[in-house]
């Protein structure tokens, strides 16, 4: 049976955009959030999203409707027991994945496909929490979702060939261009990119540029859409900091390891554009000021 209906574990950031490309490209989708003050945000967003799209007039009236038609939320996890694909996008804890992994097992039909939207954990790891990990595979989407064109689909040693293709050509059912990836730490844009962010923080600690001309320097000189300082506020200190650490302790190379002055903003709680200050004060979003460091 091809896939019709998607469950997405988590209505947050990376959830909400997973759920809304699921819709938008057919698929029946639900998805779970713990409370209904949860799910209702993410559903909000999706609309914005989606009301963004028919003021742009990328997207009819009616086909929103539909979109919206075929996407629902739940605060129960047994309303995903007859879904063909669950997809998890939850707090990046590995005893907390491997415990839903575990509940989902013993809920869903046997022929239910399994993926985590990890971007550092190993995805074995979270399979053997299953007795299916031949059905089990990662898939890496970027922020925002429904922006970013890329899908890393990571496969283990376990994930059944067969497996493996039907959810490639899921992502490329997404709109997605579905990149083939070993569950190998990081896969392959974190492999590249954190060692990428972690040497701007050096730069700047080594007096190289300021914050705006490190920024300015990749941004107009490589045609980045953001600079290296900017794209980490955007994607989280805290999340760069836990994704760096974990890439350290599995590889063991110097490139890896969060420079102190990372480690230093995350302890003081500058975790970038969600809270409020990063390498830059979003005192006024629209205009964000470097901070002196
Ligand atoms: N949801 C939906 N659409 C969004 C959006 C969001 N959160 N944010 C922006 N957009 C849309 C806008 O509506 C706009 O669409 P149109 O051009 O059709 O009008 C388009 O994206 C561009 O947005 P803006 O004009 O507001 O701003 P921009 O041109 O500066 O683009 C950006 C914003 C898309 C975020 C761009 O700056 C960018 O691509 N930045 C790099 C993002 C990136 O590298 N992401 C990957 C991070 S790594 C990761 O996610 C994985 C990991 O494991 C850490």
């Amino acid at each position: 049976m091809p896939i019709q209906k998607v469950g997405v574990v988590g209505c947050g950031l990376m959830g909400s955009g997973i759920a809304q490309v699921c819709a938008q490209a057919g698929f029946t989708t639900i998805v779970r959030e713990v409370s209904s003050d949860l799910v209702e945000k993410g559903l909000k967003g999706i609309e914005k999203n989606l009301a963004r799209l028919v003021e742009k007039g990328t997207l009819t009236e009616t086909a929103k409707g539909e979109v919206r038609g075929r996407l629902s939320g739940t605060t129960r996890l047994e309303d995903l027991k007859d879904c063909d694909l669950v997809i998890e996008a939850i707090i990046e804890q590995l005893p907390a994945k491997r415990e839903l992994f575990a509940t989902l097992d013993a809920l869903c039909g046997p022929a239910a496909i399994f993926a985590s939207n990890t971007s550092s954990l190993t995805i074995t790891e979270m399979s053997t929490a299953t007795k299916r990990p031949q059905r089990f595979v990662g898939l890496h989407f970027f922020n925002p979702v429904p922006v970013m064109k890329l899908v890393e689909v990571v496969r283990t040693i376990s994930t059944d060939p067969a497996i493996y293709e039907e959810i490639v050509a899921f992502g490329a059912k997404l709109g997605k261009t579905a990149v083939r990836a070993k569950d190998s730490t990081g896969f392959i844009v974190n492999r590249l990119l954190v060692p990428y962010l972690l040497d701007a923080i050096r730069a700047l600690e080594e007096g190289a540029g300021s914050i705006e001309d490190i920024d300015n320097s990749m941004k107009l000189g490589c045609a980045h859409p953001m600079g290296p300082l900017t794209l980490l506020d955007f994607v989280g200190l805290d999340t760069t900091y836990y994704i760096a650490n974990i890439m350290f302790d599995e590889f063991r190379e110097r490139r890896f390891a969060p420079p102190p002055l990372l480690k230093r903003m995350v302890l003081a709680g500058w975790n970038g554009r969600k809270s409020g200050r990063g390498f830059y004060d979003y005192t006024d979003p629209q205009k964000p000021k470097p901070m002196s460091l």
